[in-house]
């Protein structure tokens, strides 16, 4: 059976792997200490590379016929159609009628994608290439503010996809920025984001880079207005620029440039569309700090880090394209997701980086896996036949494991983890003769052993432990993990990381038969906070067609508000 492209998706449920998974799950005595026990080859058969990551698949709750299930599932869903689909710019994003092509967005130069009748792949490379040039300048000081000093402070103003992917990526390639220059990023539309990121700023050496796909965004655009009369109020106190409109538009074109599919809107917020870098409907938001959304990023990192970061992508992106499916790395995460989501009925899933450097990253994963498949009806519109979207949580090692890893280990739920880790670190520190690193590492390999092999009543009562505490004290282990490693955090194994979970994404996405990339869920929240907004202001009328709740907290608030 093959996947139906565009006008019904399959319902995995009906398909023959469903019942055999089904059969499978209801047969499986998980036993993680037995199996490795058995087969000294287990790491060996359930280990494969994608790019330069090593992925470690042994300590799931997997054997080989699981795993060929679940690739039978792939098939007779269709993943490999609706790939190739995705790929070749075919429309798949249905309910926005828009093709999906960030995986055009890292594609090399010289290569060729017609979309609709042109060929997207040059206009790809230009904006690259321009958004290079103006990163050079940056960084060069050749780019200078209206007092004639070069810049020392980028700001981002941007929000969700138009945030979290560049600032995850500034703080994960922090020792690959240009020293005397850094990033900050402006999101929430709470004053307090824009007042605490500008008030040691000094306006003479900072430059703000608007960025919103729509440019409709309420926060960002709110955000850029308070930024921009920052910026002129700064510079006028300090007699900087004289009053009037046109030293304020001077001033304006060289300490705001813009990134947005709308240079209609750029132009009309008063941002000169020289200063504009464009992108395309067809890149989600989630999707696109592989864009000029992550100028931010080109400019701190500078142009060759940042083509080193898309190499990254576009290995991943060849590695999906290419490898059966038996074999290929984020196809097996997204079934594996699946097989733990729908038959162990686990609701969540944690990602654990053991680098610093990555804390942002399970933040950042968040909206690329709930805003994609946090769906409850298909593509045509017909409900879900299954559970979808899981919650995707995280914090950095080992500071998890000092918060919420008892739960992991010892609480009532299935808790599937991916554990991340590279070789070499960017500060090879030593303590007392130990290279701290190794001890790091050493965390790491022993969660993930702890969490599968888990510790017995007898090895416990070995230890001397009474027995009314023995209980207490055993770890049942047959906890899933996934162990990601590479040899460092480099740009490109950044770019192979984030393009690895995006295929993930897309792989559960199409078994459940969702599309992936529209976010309607959001808009309701948005109409209505417009809606309330005269009511919080003061107007009686509005706030009399409220709800009670609302209505008695929306009076509270006025009444507390000084
Ligand atoms: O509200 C959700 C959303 O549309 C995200 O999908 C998007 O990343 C974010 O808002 C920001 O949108 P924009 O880049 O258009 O300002």
């Amino acid at each position: 059976m093959e996947g139906n492209l565009m006008s019904e998706p399959v319902d995995p449920t009906t398909t023959p792997a469903w019942g055999r998974l089904t059969a499978l799950y209801e047969a499986l005595q998980p036993d993680l200490r037995g199996w490795f026990a058995a087969d000294s080859s287990r790491a060996k058969s359930f280990t494969f590379q994608a790019g330069d990551l090593l992925v470690d698949f042994s300590k799931n709750l997997i054997n080989a016929d699981i795993l060929s299930a679940l690739v039978d599932l792939a098939d007779q869903v269709g993943l490999a159609d609706r790939r190739d689909a995705m790929l070749a710019g075919e429309r798949i994003n249905v309910t926005e009628d828009r093709a999906v092509l960030h995986t055009a967005l890292r594609a090399p130069e010289g290569s060729s994608l017609v979309v609709d009748g042109v060929d997207v792949i040059p206009e790809v490379h230009s904006v690259l290439n321009k958004m290079y040039a103006f990163a050079n300048k940056v960084r060069s000081g050749e780019w200078i503010g209206a007092t004639g000093k070069p810049i020392a402070t980028v700001v981002n103003i941007g929000i969700g996809g138009s945030d979290l992917g560049p600032v995850m990526v500034y703080e994960a390639l922090q020792p690959y920025v240009k020293p005397g220059l850094t990033a900050r990023f402006i999101s929430n539309i709470d004053p307090t984001d824009v007042a605490e990121k500008t008030k040691d700023l000094d306006p003479e050496t900072t430059l703000f880079i608007v960025a919103s796909k729509t440019f409709t965004t309420l926060e960002t655009l709110t955000n850029a207005r308070l930024a921009r009369a920052w910026l002129l109020d700064g510079l006028r106190a300090s007699g900087a620029i004289e009053e009037g409109d046109e030293a304020a538009n001077a001033a304006v074109a060289k300490h705001f440039v813009a990134v947005s599919t709308a240079l209609d809107k750029v132009a009309a917020f008063g941002i000169d569309p020289e200063n504009a870098f464009g992108f395309w409907d067809w890149v989600g938001g989630r999707y696109s700090v592989d864009s000029a959304i992550g100028t931010s990023v080109a400019v701190t990192i500078g142009p060759e880090n940042f083509a080193d970061f898309l190499a990254g992508f576009h290995a991943i992106d060849r590695h999906f394209a290419e490898t059966e499916f038996s074999s290929n790395v984020p196809a097996l995460m997204g079934l594996l997701n699946v097989w733990y989501a729908n038959f162990f009925e686990a609701a969540t899933h944690a990602v654990l980086p053991y680098s610093q450097y990555l804390h942002r990253f399970p933040a950042y994963l968040q909206q690329l896996t709930m805003e994609s498949n946090g769906k409850r009806v298909r593509y045509d519109g017909s409900p879900v036949t299954t559970e979808t979207g899981e919650v995707f949580w995280g914090e950095p090692g080992t500071n998890g494991q000092h918060a919420f890893y008892q739960l992991i280990h010892q609480g009532t739920r299935m808790i599937p983890c991916d554990f991340i880790a590279v070789a070499n670190p960017a500060h090879p520190l030593v303590d007392g003769g130990n290279d701290v690193h190794e001890l790091f590492l050493a965390n790491f390999f022993a969660q993930t052993a702890a969490l599968a092999f888990g510790k017995t009543a007898e090895e416990v009562r070995a230890e001397g432990t009474a027995d009314a505490i023995v209980p207490a004290r055993v770890f049942p282990g047959n906890r899933p993990t996934t162990s990601i490693m590479a040899s460092e955090l480099s740009p490109r194994v950044l770019g192979e990381l984030i393009a690895l979970y995006e295929h993930i994404t897309f792989t559960e996405g199409v078994v459940w038969g969702i599309d992936s990339f529209d976010q309607w869920g959001v808009e309701l929240g948005k109409q209505l906070a417009l809606q309330i907004h005269p009511a919080v202001a003061g107007d009686e009328d509005a706030l009399a067609k409220q709800d009670s709740s609302t209505q008695s907290l929306i009076t509270y608030y006025r009444s507390q508000r000084n």
